[in-house]
């Protein structure tokens, strides 16, 4: 159990490292909160005009979630290895969302939620990335791709694993971290009905 507690706490802590903050700020490229949505994840640094940081932020912001749940899986014996791993999962998720170095202000929980679920269920993660970048370059709204990754990954995982909690607690922390983030998403999937959700600019060529 204290191992347990003390991966869920790593996870934590690495999920509230805020990658896009940090990165637009030592580049001056603005002050992210006052920006578009004012969230701190990857989507509005690229709001900012900065390409490079939207794609730096996306990487390491996915790199801590996959990184929590790896140092969880190497550091805990087979027996334990799926609960404290899925614990570390939901913890790395929930630190991106309410991050203790931000006054628990954080992001959307997308690119650490992708990231984490690839190290947890390598075949979720891929579905799960595969439908938000379908999506997201179906309808240029990034959320829209986010919102239906985070619903693909649940039903993925549990056609992968089963119902059961005793079988496997995969299912259960994918989808309560799916609940996260969607629920993280709440004022995006209003204006994505009333249709005022912001696209993404098409690729320059
Ligand atoms: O996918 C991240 C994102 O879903 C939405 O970010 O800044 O458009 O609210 P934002």
């Amino acid at each position: 159990l204290w191992l347990m507690a003390a991966m869920a706490f790593l996870g934590y802590v690495l999920g509230s490292v805020p990658f896009g903050l940090i990165l637009t700020n030592l580049a001056g490229a603005g002050d992210l909160r006052k920006i578009g949505s004012g969230n701190i994840g990857a989507t509005n640094v690229l709001r900012t005009g900065r390409k490079d940081l939207a794609a730096a932020t996306l990487g390491l912001d996915a790199a801590k979630g996959l990184l929590a749940v790896l140092i969880a899986w190497i550091m805990t014996p087979p027996d334990f290895a799926d609960r404290i791993t899925s614990v570390t999962a939901l913890a790395v998720v929930v630190g991106h969302c309410y991050p203790i170095f931000l006054g628990f202000k954080g992001g959307k929980g997308v690119a650490t939620g992708l990231g984490a679920m690839l190290a947890l269920s390598p075949l979720t993660g891929l579905a799960g990335c595969a439908a938000w970048l379908g999506v997201a370059r179906l309808t240029r709204i990034s959320s829209a791709g986010a919102i239906a990754a985070f619903i693909v990954m649940p039903v993925v995982n549990w056609a992968l694993y089963g119902f059961s909690f005793q079988a496997s607690p995969k299912p259960m922390a994918t989808l309560l971290i799916s609940i996260l983030v969607l629920a993280r998403h709440h004022a995006n999937i209003g204006r994505i009905l009333n249709g005022t959700e912001p696209r993404v600019a098409p690729k320059q060529k």
